[in-house]
């Protein structure tokens, strides 16, 4: 059962959702949830520990030892804490974004990520972004948009944003990244990368930032009254 005010973002590597959602969330007085981040949480601990990302039982039981707290920090950016430390800054690395759909790609992983991003959303007034939040997370949510953009320009988009990271990166390999890993995500028997039957379509290819905010805005507060 969702709450009232919830708000659906979904869409492939780099089409805006963590951008355009935060902004969304502030702009409404919203709590800003990115689901991606809890995944990645969850690959980087398995990448520390060492534990076999191709063993679903592992990651499973590894999860259900872990506790990720979304914390929301100025400018409407998340902080994530995984068992009581403040992993924020290692969620990027080339390292996760290799094994995140892996980890992404098992049932029981899911589920149990699933029941959690249920639970944040019961309070109502969030929008969160993902995968499969219109299609399966909150199937109810009040407004449910699906972000897309061409390859070249979600590529560019991943790329400038690392460089400014720090990472030293090549615009082809995050090309090929943001491939397979769209690949995995939209090929994966439970719950994958799909848009909900009413979800709205927007391509930001040629959008700029606000642009793509205020349509999503006007929409929500059509919608939400
Ligand atoms: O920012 P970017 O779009 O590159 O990735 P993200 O939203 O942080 O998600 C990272 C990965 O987590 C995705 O490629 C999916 O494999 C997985 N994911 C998922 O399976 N379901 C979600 N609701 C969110 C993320
Ligand atoms: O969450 P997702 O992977 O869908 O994308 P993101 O992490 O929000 O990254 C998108 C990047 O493209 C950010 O650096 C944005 O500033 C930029 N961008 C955008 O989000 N939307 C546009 N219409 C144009 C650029």
């Amino acid at each position: 059962e969702t709450g009232a005010g919830v708000i659906a973002v979904d869409g492939p590597a780099g089409a805006g959702k963590s951008t355009v959602a935060r902004r969304l969330a502030a702009e409404l007085g919203f709590l800003y949830l990115d689901t991606g981040a809890m995944y990645r949480a969850l690959a980087l601990k398995a990448l520390h520990e060492g534990v076999d990302l191709r063993d679903e039982a592992a990651l499973a039981s590894l999860l259900s030892d872990t506790t990720i707290d979304l914390y929301p920090a100025p400018e409407g950016r998340v902080r994530v804490i995984v068992d009581g430390a403040d992993v924020t800054d290692h969620l990027r690395s080339p390292e996760v974004n290799a094994s995140v759909a892996l980890v992404a790609g098992f049932a029981s992983v899911r589920s149990e990520m699933v029941s959690r991003q249920r639970d944040m959303a019961r309070q109502g007034a969030v929008v969160m972004d993902g995968r499969d939040i219109g299609t399966f997370v909150l199937p109810d949510a009040e407004v449910k948009f699906f972000l897309t953009a061409s390859l070249e320009a979600r590529s560019e988009r991943r790329c400038q944003e690392l460089t400014r990271l720090g990472y030293d990166v090549s615009l082809e390999r995050i090309r090929e990244e943001i491939q397979h890993r769209d690949l995995l995500d939209s090929s994966r028997p439970y719950a994958p990368l799909a848009m909900a039957e009413d979800a709205v379509l927007i391509d930001t290819t040629h959008m700029e930032v606000n642009e793509v905010v205020a349509r999503m805005l006007a929409i929500c507060r059509h919608r939400l009254g």
